[in-house]
């Protein structure tokens, strides 16, 4: 056997795999983390909180008005049962739904930061303070990830005349209401970027 002859299968072999790298590489976003240099830690980091969820208009509707219809994933089961407990005394608000309000609870709770569909979201059940607070913006971990903003909460938020309120997150998130929650995309509106990043 001729040693210097090459084997015919053998380049074959290499070829399909030379052209599935190229392929692989130039595809997939999900193998970009995997070549470069930061690894998947960074690029999870890059990603932050991406919820998914279906659109429930009924929900858009009837909790949409007076801020944005917050992502399911953002409070536990418990809260969002709390919640809609009170609703006819909603942060000083009547709140309570002309219509669909067990249909909507129930989409909630599916969702929810304890659900099998929190995904990362499962963060913010973190470390509760107690069962079933009501407020996104009491959790520890939220806190926690916003502790550089509220160490400036009056300029930051409350004297901000384009936030005015923590619960207002789309007014730093521009997607927030689509559940996307990402360090590297956040803007507090009249606050210089170094000041939080
Ligand atoms: C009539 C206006 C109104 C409607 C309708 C309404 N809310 Fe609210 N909601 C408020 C106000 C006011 C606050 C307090 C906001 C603040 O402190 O700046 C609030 C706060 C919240 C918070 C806490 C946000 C935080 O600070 O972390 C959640 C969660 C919430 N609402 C969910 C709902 C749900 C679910 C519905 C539908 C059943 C709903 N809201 C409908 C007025 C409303
Ligand atoms: C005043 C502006 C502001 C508001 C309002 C705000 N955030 Fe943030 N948020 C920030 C900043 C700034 C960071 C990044 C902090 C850092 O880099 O340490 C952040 C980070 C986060 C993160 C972590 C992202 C990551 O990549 O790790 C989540 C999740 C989040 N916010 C959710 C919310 C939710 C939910 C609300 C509303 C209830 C909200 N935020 C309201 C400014 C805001």
């Amino acid at each position: 056997m001729n040693v210097n002859k090459p084997n015919p299968l053998h380049l074959s072999v290499t070829l399909v795999a030379a052209f599935s790298l190229v392929l692989l590489l130039a595809t997939s976003n999900a193998q970009a983390a995997w070549w470069s240099p930061g690894g998947d830690d960074d690029s999870d980091q890059q990603r932050g909180y991406q919820a998914e969820f279906p659109i429930n208009e009924n929900y858009r509707f009837e909790c949409g008005a007076c801020h944005i219809a917050y992502p399911p994933q953002v409070l536990p089961k418990a809260s969002w049962q709390n919640l809609f407990a009170n609703l006819g005394d909603h942060f000083g608000e009547a709140a309570a739904p002309d219509q669909h309000q067990a249909e909507i609870l129930n989409y909630l709770q599916n969702y929810a930061s304890d659900s099998a569909n929190a995904g990362k979201f499962k963060d913010f059940t973190k470390r509760l303070q107690s069962p079933a607070p009501v407020r996104i913006t009491e959790l520890n971990f939220w806190r926690l990830k916003h502790d550089k903003v509220l160490k400036k909460e009056a300029r930051f938020i409350t004297d901000n005349p384009d936030v005015g309120s923590a619960s207002r997150c789309n007014a730093c998130h521009e997607d927030a209401e689509q559940g996307l929650f990402q360090k590297h995309t956040v803007l507090i509106p009249n606050v210089e970027k170094r000041e939080y990043k």
